[in-house]
């Protein structure tokens, strides 16, 4: 096992939706643990620096309207294999394909305000980290009381 941090969001469409207690506490009933958090209306720069991977796609332009369009919840979750763990909780990106139990495929049908953002490796989760989170900034570890129970 290797405890990892990965970075989530908590889109504008769930903030609205308020579904924001509802989404933090399936990573934390889970077993992860929440080392970062913000509520923030992204700055422009900032989420077309999150989302450069895709500037040169069709929807980009409407990507970061919606990202920029309301407050989000900005997430750092640590624990083993974070990175995977978030993405499966996630669910696929579309929501009318995401499994049943999944956040998208219990709360969306859309492939565009699809509630969550999970980093997709390790790698990625370390430099959104560093753009949402600056030198740790707001980063504060601690261990769960229930921790020996989640890593047997
Ligand atoms: P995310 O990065 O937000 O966790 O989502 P993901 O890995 O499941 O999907 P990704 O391929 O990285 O796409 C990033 C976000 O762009 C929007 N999108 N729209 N209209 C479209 O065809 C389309 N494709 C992707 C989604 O909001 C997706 O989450
Ligand atoms: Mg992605």
């Amino acid at each position: 096992m290797a405890v990892q941090r990965t970075f989530v969001i908590i889109k504008p469409d769930a903030v609205a939706r308020n579904l924001m207690g509802e989404i933090i506490g399936r990573y934390e009933r889970k077993g992860l643990t929440v080392v970062g958090m913000r509520l923030e209306k992204a700055a422009k720069a900032t989420a077309e620096a999150h989302y450069a991977v895709h500037s040169a796609r069709p929807f980009f332009a409407d990507l970061i309207t919606f990202i920029t369009s309301g407050p989000l919840v900005v997430l750092a979750l640590e624990g083993d294999e974070a990175v995977s763990v978030v993405r499966n909780l996630n669910g696929a990106t579309d929501g009318r394909e995401s499994a049943p139990g999944t956040i998208r495929g219990d709360f969306g049908m859309s492939v565009g305000a699809n509630l969550v953002h999970g980093s997709d490796s390790e790698d990625n989760a370390k430099a959104e980290l560093a753009l949402w989170f600056p030198n740790d900034d707001g980063i504060t570890s601690r261990k769960r009381c229930d921790a020996d129970w989640l890593d047997a």
